[in-house]
């Protein structure tokens, strides 16, 4: 038996009818077709599945959809329109990964996007071994991570001087 649900997504109120057992994930995908939220293991290993639940970064395979009832969830997709400097709608985190190369073949990009929003939003002044550890929960399969470190301080960088 499906239950209705109502959430805020991107800023737009949201209704959906949901059986008891989906996944946050699930609703987002194939409901709201919000395809940027990945699905790289399903067991809360990946990270590719981050999105911000009021304001938290979540792993959305390891929480149901009930659980974001009367919530407000922010995916990637939502993230934009940070009115970047570079003239684009984007957040200044994702500026810093593409100008600084943080991605290759994307899939972990979302999720690792999310999470470095959440983790300098925790610490804005984390050092070159907070980030890694901020980051444990997030794996990218390309990049060896240092170019996404490497984001990720010149974010802080950005921030720093704005
Ligand atoms: Fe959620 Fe991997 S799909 S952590
Ligand atoms: Fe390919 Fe991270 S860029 S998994």
């Amino acid at each position: 038996m499906n239950i209705p649900i109502a959430l805020n997504v991107n800023g737009k109120a949201v209704q959906a009818s949901v059986d008891p057992r989906m996944l946050l994930v699930q609703l987002l995908r194939e409901q709201l077709h919000l395809t940027g939220t990945h699905v790289g293991c399903d067991t809360a290993h990946c990270g590719a599945c981050t999105v911000h639940l009021n304001g938290r970064a979540v792993k959305a395979c390891s929480m149901l959809a009930l659980q974001a009832q009367g919530g407000s969830v922010t995916t990637i997709e939502g993230l934009a329109g940070g009115g970047g400097k570079d003239g684009t709608d984007l957040h200044p985190m994702q500026t810093a990964f593409r100008e600084c190369h943080g991605l290759q073949c994307g899939f972990c990009t979302p999720g690792m996007v999310m999470a470095s929003v959440q983790l300098l939003k925790d610490n804005p002044n984390a050092s070159e071994q907070q980030i890694r550890e901020g980051l444990e929960g997030n794996i990218c399969r390309c990049t060896g991570y240092h170019n996404i470190v490497r984001a990720i301080q010149s974010c802080q960088r950005a921030a720093a001087t704005a």
